[in-house]
């Protein structure tokens, strides 16, 4: 943890939500009689109903929140997914799509915009979202910007029964509350939090069978023991989510993206300190028991663990590549091949977009596809550059 980063003060109508949600948390900490678990406390601060940061009214997106996501950075994003999407719905014989945790909307709006030209449109586009103020958000959004098209989009309280379409989640699995853990001499820790007279801190306590088995398959997995004092994180949560995808997936294909990392380097001996990281007003620091409510949580993602649990449940891994190497194999070329025609200030601005999605140093390279399959000769193009899954 960093001792205090420099973070800019929030207005007061943030700085009386925050305390809103900790005293929420607070009342928690008690009822579970003096501590809850990490994830128990990212929960909280996130979903936490009318209060968590997902569930309340802040900006979060964009300039005027605290970070931005590839569909918010430009309109080329979801554009080059469409044409993957149509890709995919043509060689599974699918018509629709479902979205996870669609954010202010506008991938949705860019999807189907772009499904609308390539004429692939899906007959239906279902939206499964845990934030009801988000999915007001995108309602609207979708009614003025799709005003033709509104009728086709539709939202779920939970994942259908049963399901053949296209799958689409982006950023959506580093925002599920992860498990912290200390691996000591004699076992595994559980990072928990505590209400210090007022102030959250964290401790440790025993871990819970579970917790203690995911981090046994994880060494057991690299073929070591984590170093005694090692600190990370496990999402239990995201393995779980993609099994319950899968049994409910007939036929089709999901893209999942995320900023993430194969497990060898995700539990790295050097990485002790794990992978979650804190965003406020576009800073980046790793106290996550600051603002509690108004900054978002997020932990990158272990990928091989998501594949690994795919393929537990019969999913086939399609292909796994960089953000960049998705958008450059999967038709963005294609997108800008009329930006020469475009008045010069916009060439610019698309230029700057195109570059922050793809450089490595931006949001090429740290985020990652990962392709999956009912069946598994099903691929698109854009895991044929170089697909990168025996890394995983
Ligand atoms: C970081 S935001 C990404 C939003 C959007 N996909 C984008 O790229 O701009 C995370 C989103 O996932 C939603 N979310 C988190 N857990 C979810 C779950 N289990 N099922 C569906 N949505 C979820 C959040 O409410 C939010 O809309």
């Amino acid at each position: 943890m960093q001792a205090e980063p420099k973070l800019p003060h929030p207005d007061a109508p943030s700085a009386a939500h925050s305390e809103r949600v900790a005293a929420y948390v607070r009342d928690r900490i008690a009822e579970a009689g003096g501590a809850i678990s990490f994830a128990e406390y990212m929960h909280h601060v996130l979903y936490a109903p009318g209060l968590g940061y997902y569930s309340a009214g802040t900006a979060k997106f964009g300039a005027g929140g605290d970070f931005v996501t590839a569909p918010e950075v430009s309109p080329v994003f979801g554009r080059v997914l469409a044409r993957q999407c149509a890709e995919a719905m043509s060689v599974t014989g699918t018509a629709e799509i479902l979205e996870f945790g669609a954010g202010t909307g506008r991938l949705a709006v860019d999807l189907v915009g772009k499904l609308d030209e390539l004429h692939a449109l899906p007959a239906r586009y279902r939206i499964v979202e845990v934030s009801a103020e988000l999915r007001a958000r995108q309602r609207e959004l979708i009614e003025t910007e799709l005003p033709g098209h509104a009728a086709r989009v539709e939202w779920l309280d939970g994942m259908p029964a049963s399901y053949s379409g296209i799958v689409v989640a982006n950023e959506v699995l580093d925002a599920m509350p992860v498990e912290r853990f200390v691996r000591r001499a004699d076992g595994v820790a559980q990072i928990r939090v505590t209400d210090a007279g007022g102030r959250f801190e964290c401790i440790e306590g025993t871990a819970p069978d579970f917790l203690a088995a995911a981090v046994g398959n994880i060494e057991a997995d690299l073929g070591r023991s984590l170093p005694a004092g090692y600190v990370s994180e496990v999402n239990t949560a995201a393995p779980a989510w993609i099994a319950e995808l899968s049994e409910c997936l007939n036929e089709g294909f999901i893209f999942v993206f995320d900023y993430g990392v194969g497990r060898r380097e995700y539990y790295a001996p050097e990485r002790s300190g794990g992978w979650l990281r804190c965003h406020f007003r576009h800073r980046v620091h790793d106290d996550p028991l600051l603002l509690p409510g108004i900054q978002d949580l997020t932990a990158w993602v272990d990928f091989t663990g998501v594949a690994a649990a795919a393929v537990d449940k019969g999913l086939a891994v399609a292909g796994y590549v960089s953000q960049a190497q998705f958008l450059l194999a999967g038709g963005l070329a294609a997108e800008l091949a009329g930006m020469a025609e475009l008045p010069s200030d916009a060439q610019l601005e698309l230029s700057r977009q195109v570059k922050l999605l793809t450089l490595p140093s931006e949001m090429g390279e740290n985020f990652k596809c990962l392709g999956l399959s009912r069946d598994s000769a099903v691929r698109t193009s854009a895991f044929g550059m170089t697909d990168r899954t025996v890394s995983l």
